[in-house]
C-alpha cells in the first residue's frame, strides 16, 4: 500500500498529514485558527470554513513536500467527512475528493470519531498498535463517550454524557471565570495555583450504574458559587480556587465513570485490558493521571496518545483511511458530508 494523505477540517483545526503504508508518520501539519475565533470567545462556523479554504491548499502542498511523496505515489486520500461543522467538512472533503479524482486515487470519507477511536492503533503507541477489542474514553469539546471498539467499523456505545461534553464544560466554566479561550488549557493552568478542596462542588452520577455522565448540574453549581463571591471581578486566587475545585470534581467523576466502563467492558469482553483515551480533554494532566490510576485498579492499561494526537489532527484521519483501504473499504467521490454521524 502506498502512502496515505489525510485531511482534517471538521472544526477549527486545519490539518494535513502523510503516513506511509505501515502507518509511520512522514509529515504532519496542524494550523490552529485560535486567533481568528478568539475575539468571539468560541468557534464561529463561517469564519472556520473560510479559514480552512484559505489554509488548506498550502498546508497539503507542504505536507506532501515534507513527506517527499508525489501524488501519483499515494495509495489513497482520506478526508474527514463528518461529524462536525458543515462548512469545514465540505471544504476538507471536497479538497480531498479533488485530489483523488485528479490523480485517480481511492478516496476514503473518514468519520472523525472513528479516527479518534483508531489513533491508538498507530504503530509505536502500543507495540505495533492496540489490538481489538479495547475501551475508548473519548473526551473532546463536542463528544464525551465510552465506546467498546470491537473491530474496524464495529463500535458499541457503553455510555456518555447526557448533557454537556466534558470539553464544553471546561470551556463554559473558563468563560464564566474569564480565564481566556480556549477554555480547557487556560483553566488547567490557573487550577494549578488553586485549592481543589475550597468548593465542595457536586459529583453528578458518582457510583451510578453504567457509565453515563452529566455535567450541567456541576456547571450550575460553579455559576452559583461564583455569584456568591460578589458582583465585581474575582481576584486571581478566587478564580484559581474555583477552577481547581471544578477540575477536581470533573476528575473524580471521570475516574468513577471510567471504572464503571472498564467493568462493563470486562463483562462483555473477558480479555479486554486496554483503555484508550482521546480528545482534547485527554491532554489534561490531572485527567490523565486519574484515568491511569483507575486503569490500574481495574487491571487495565491506559493508552494515552501524545497530546498532539489526542486533539484534532490529520495523522488520525490518514490512519483511519489506511485501516479502511487495507480492507478494501473505499468510498465513492459522491460520498455525503455528514454534520451528524454517530459511530
Ligand atoms: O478533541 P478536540 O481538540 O476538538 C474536538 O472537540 O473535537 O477537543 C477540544 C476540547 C475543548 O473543549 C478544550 O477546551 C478541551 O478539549 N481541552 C482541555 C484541555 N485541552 C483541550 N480541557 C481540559 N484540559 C486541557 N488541558
Ligand atoms: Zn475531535
Amino acid at each position: 500500500m502506498g502512502p496515505v494523505l489525510g485531511i482534517e477540517a471538521s472544526c477549527d483545526e486545519t490539518a494535513a498529514a502523510v503516513i506511509d503504508g505501515d502507518g509511520h508518520i512522514l509529515a504532519e501539519m496542524v494550523l490552529s485558527q485560535l486567533a481568528e475565533h478568539e475575539p468571539y470567545g468560541g468557534v464561529v462556523p463561517e469564519i472556520a470554513a473560510r479559514a480552512h479554504l484559505r489554509y488548506l491548499p498550502d498546508l497539503v502542498r507542504r505536507a506532501m513536500a515534507n513527506a517527499n511523496v508525489s501524488y501519483k505515489e499515494l495509495g489513497g486520500v482520506a478526508a474527514t467527512s463528518g461529524p462536525g461543522l458543515i462548512g469545514g467538512l465540505i471544504v476538507g472533503s471536497q479538497f480531498g475528493k479533488g485530489i483523488a479524482i485528479a490523480h485517480d486515487l481511492p478516496f476514503v470519507a473518514v468519520n472523525h470519531l472513528e479516527a479518534h477511536a483508531l489513533t491508538a492503533r498507530l504503530p509505536g503507541l502500543v507495540d505495533d498498535g492496540a489490538p481489538f477489542p479495547y475501551l475508548l474514553f473519548l473526551l473532546s469539546g463536542g463528544h464525551s463517550q465510552c465506546i467498546a471498539v470491537m473491530d474496524l467499523g464495529q463500535y458499541r456505545r457503553l455510555g456518555g454524557t447526557v448533557d454537556d461534553a466534558v470539553g464544553e464544560a471546561f470551556d463554559k466554566v473558563a468563560k464564566l471565570l474569564g480565564v481566556g479561550w480556549p477554555g480547557g488549557p487556560a483553566l488547567e493552568r490557573i487550577a494549578a495555583e488553586g485549592d481543589p478542596d475550597r468548593f465542595p462542588f457536586p459529583r453528578p452520577m458518582l457510583r451510578r450504574p453504567g457509565c453515563d455522565l452529566s455535567l450541567s448540574g456541576l456547571k450550575t453549581a460553579v455559576a452559583q458559587a461564583v455569584a456568591r463571591l460578589g458582583d465585581g471581578p474575582l481576584e486571581r486566587a478566587q478564580r484559581a480556587d474555583v477552577a481547581a475545585s471544578f477540575q477536581q470534581a470533573i476528575v473524580d467523576v471521570l475516574a468513577d465513570r471510567a471504572v464503571h466502563a472498564m467493568t462493563m467492558m470486562r463483562e462483555q469482553f473477558a480479555d479486554a485490558d486496554l483503555i484508550v483515551t482521546a480528545g482534547g480533554v485527554a491532554s489534561n494532566k490531572r485527567v490523565r493521571a486519574a484515568l491511569s490510576d483507575a486503569a490500574g485498579t481495574c487491571g487495565f492499561r491506559l493508552v494515552a496518545p501524545p497530546i498532539r494526537l489526542c486533539s484534532d489532527n490529520a495523522v488520525m484521519v490518514a490512519w483511519a483511511g489506511l485501516e479502511r483501504l487495507r480492507r478494501d473499504l473505499r468510498d465513492d467521490v459522491s460520498a455525503a458530508t455528514l454534520p451528524r454521524w454517530p459511530l
